[in-house]
């Protein structure tokens, strides 16, 4: 998985690859995460920034979605990754729009921070990408001071599904969808306290069929790009999973915590 996102990191910013997110995000990040603007939106506005404020955006890849809210509320971004490349991105961008930023390449679930030294954590379907999403969650949990807030997106299995439909969403969804124990859980056994969880499923299963469109309308253009076996599983894979979406397999959640 992550030497995917390494590989995926160079090409982000390639004039094909933005035309594609313009269309299935809104975006210019170089994001390859499902959350939209309106959704990043709703979790600054719970995130309660002002610009004394420090967020951590883990996994942050490009720099979507930490700097936009960086820009939007005047807070310092600390974006932590592994892909060295995304973090470079990451903060040539924020010199561009002056956002006030710096990187780490570190563990989510062993983050470099002292106790309650953020105000907030924000993440984009970073727990699907990972095994230990338990430590992430209490890593968080440790950095963020007494009153913090955390807002992330998650994709996940939808719940009591036969063991077949199950097989089949796990097989379709990011590598590591499945979970041990609800997410809700996993926040209560971490010392977080549920605010909100907002099902954002719908918007995801959209973005999911603009996305296809998007890639499959520059097949050539991509395929010239990442190479024609990469294009057909990136075109496959994003089949699986709009598939499983659409047939209730697979949903999409978005949660706002506090410390
Ligand atoms: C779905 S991508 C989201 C990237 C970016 N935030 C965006 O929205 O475009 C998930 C990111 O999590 C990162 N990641 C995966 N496991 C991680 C871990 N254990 N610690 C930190 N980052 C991790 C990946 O490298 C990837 O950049």
């Amino acid at each position: 998985m992550l030497a995917f996102f390494d590989e995926r990191y160079l090409h982000v910013l390639a004039p094909v690859m933005l035309e594609i997110e313009a269309e299935a995000r809104g975006t210019d990040y170089g994001s390859v995460s499902w959350s939209t603007r309106g959704q990043v939106e709703r979790m600054a506005t719970h995130l309660d920034l002002g610009n004394d404020s420090r967020l951590l955006d883990i996994g942050a890849g490009a720099g979507w979605p930490g700097l936009y809210v960086g820009q939007r509320t005047g807070c310092h971004v600390t974006m932590l990754d592994f892909p060295v490349h995304g973090l470079k991105l990451a903060l040539d961008r924020a010199a561009r729009d002056s956002v006030a930023a710096h990187a780490s390449v570190a563990d989510g679930a062993l983050l470099p921070f002292s106790e309650g030294v953020f105000e907030g954590v924000i993440h984009s379907d970073l727990l699907c990408c990972l095994t230990r999403k338990l430590e992430v969650l209490a890593e968080c949990r440790r950095v963020v001071r007494p009153g913090g807030r955390m807002a992330f997106t998650v994709i996940e299995v939808v719940p009591d599904l036969a063991p077949d439909a199950h097989t089949i969403a796990v097989e379709s969804g990011p590598e590591f969808v499945d979970t041990e124990s609800p997410y809700a859980d996993v926040l209560a056994e971490t010392g977080w306290t549920l605010s909100q969880v907002e099902d954002v499923t719908s918007e995801f299963q959209s973005m999911g069929r603009t996305l296809l469109q998007s890639r499959e309308s520059r097949r050539e253009a991509l395929v010239a790009l990442l190479g024609a076996e990469n294009v057909e599983e990136m075109i496959d894979r994003n089949w699986g999973t709009v598939a499983s979406t659409e047939e209730g397999r697979l949903c999409r959640r978005l949660y706002l915590v506090e410390a």
